[in-house]
């Protein structure tokens, strides 16, 4: 029986073995600046373009279309500042949801404080889904952004971005979804889907952390962020992280060969964990639930239970469990997700983040679901006993 769960995806996932190995070299004797006119460099550089073949395959893009970045937070900041700028440098509009990532919400928040920018949160409904008419309804004259996460990170919950690409492109304003939580999960056309900039990560799906990429469909349309020695066509300069590159597009490979799969592996592990819960336990509830929820994320919460208390005691027993977004579980503030989500601040200190990845195995599953489901009831008993 297996005594560890590492159930907290969706703030990080293990590298995967074959991506390690891939990096390896690249981290050792191919050691060339991908600039150079010499072999090593040129080693480098030809692996950097192969690596952004396999990113620009996996979400249906040209690969000249690609830019890598130090992961979703850069990619995020390097489209809202570099976009919103150049199309108006004081005084636009963007419309965003009130769920979104932090890497988009301080963007946000910067150009409504330094560049007079108004911003409009979309409210979600109890589903975790915006409204289309609420979306249409919100834009102006002086929008110069729609921006929308496809994935949430707390919630799981998926926004219908097929809708808001139509939207976006019936109005004639860009649309940037933030699909740092989707790639590698979902299968994704560009294209289709009329997405004008895309945001991802590596470490969000097998790949090593400080590895991004933006893809943006005109370059032509962004400042960069950035300046420097002019790498990925003077919109990102700095000496590229060759084994990240590399790393990242093994990872997208890695994923495009599985997510069809996953997500049925996801619902299998969705379902085992829930029916331990169902048969063993009183007192607790899914935040969210429905069609409109990527399986992977759970969000639960237990009556009568501090959630910090409960993911320090399973910390214990090894279990790794979030409270909320790690990206933001450093801060005292509770979540801005379950806030919009509706729930009373009790609710909220009561709930957690599990977070399925591509590796998680049944085994890690049954473990997590009796540890938690035995240490939710001894926190209950000392509770009783110290009233
Ligand atoms: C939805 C979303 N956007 C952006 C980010 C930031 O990505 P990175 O950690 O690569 O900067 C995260 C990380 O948790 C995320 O979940």
């Amino acid at each position: 029986m297996c005594r560890v769960a590492y159930l907290d995806n969706n703030a990080t996932t293990p590298m995967h073995e074959k991506v390690l190995l891939k990096m390896l070299p690249f981290l050792k004797d191919s050691y060339g600046n991908p600039s150079a006119l010499y072999d090593l460099g040129k080693q480098a550089n030809l692996a950097i373009q192969a690596a952004r073949k396999e990113v620009a395959s996996l979400i249906n893009s040209k690969d000249n279309k690609i830019i890598f970045t130090s992961g979703g937070s850069e990619a995020n900041s390097t489209i809202i500042m570099g976009y919103c700028l150049r199309k108006a440098p004081k005084a636009g509009h963007i419309i965003t949801t009130s769920i979104e990532h932090p890497a988009i919400l301080k963007a946000c928040e910067f150009l409504e404080k330094e560049h007079d920018y108004s911003i409009t949160y979309l409210p979600i409904n109890s589903d975790g889904i915006i409204e289309l008419n609420q979306l249409e309804n919100e834009i102006r004259n002086n929008t110069v952004m729609i921006s929308i996460m496809m994935i949430n990170n707390e919630l799981g919950t998926i926004q219908p971005i097929r809708s808001v690409g139509e939207i976006s492109k019936r109005n004639g304003i860009h649309f940037h979804c933030d699909a740092v939580q989707a790639v590698g999960k979902v299968g994704i056309d560009v294209e289709e889907l009329k997405i004008d900039s895309l945001s991802l990560s590596a470490h969000k799906f097998g790949g090593p952390k400080g590895i991004g990429a933006l893809y943006l469909f005109n370059k032509s349309d962004i400042m960069p962020l950035i300046h420097g020695g002019g790498q990925e066509e003077g919109l990102r300069s700095g000496t590229e992280n060759v084994a990240g590159i590399v790393g990242l597009g093994e990872a997208a490979k890695l994923a495009k060969e599985r997510y069809e799969f996953l997500k049925e592996h996801f619902v299998q592990l969705r379902k085992l964990f829930l029916s331990k819960l169902e048969e063993q336990l009183d007192g607790w509830e899914l935040n969210v639930g429905g069609e409109f929820v990527y399986p992977s994320t759970l969000n639960i919460a237990f009556d009568d239970i501090r959630a910090e208390a409960l993911a320090t005691m399973l910390n214990f027993y090894n279990v790794s469990i979030s409270i909320g977004s790690a990206c933001s579980s450093s801060s005292p503030k509770q979540s801005h997700v379950l806030t919009a989500l509706g729930l009373s601040n009790e609710k909220i200190r009561s709930s957690v983040r599990i977070s399925f990845g591509y590796q998680t195995e049944e085994s890690e599953v049954l473990y997590a679901a009796e540890t938690l489901i035995h240490t939710v009831m001894q926190l209950r008993q000392l509770s009783i006993q110290k009233v």
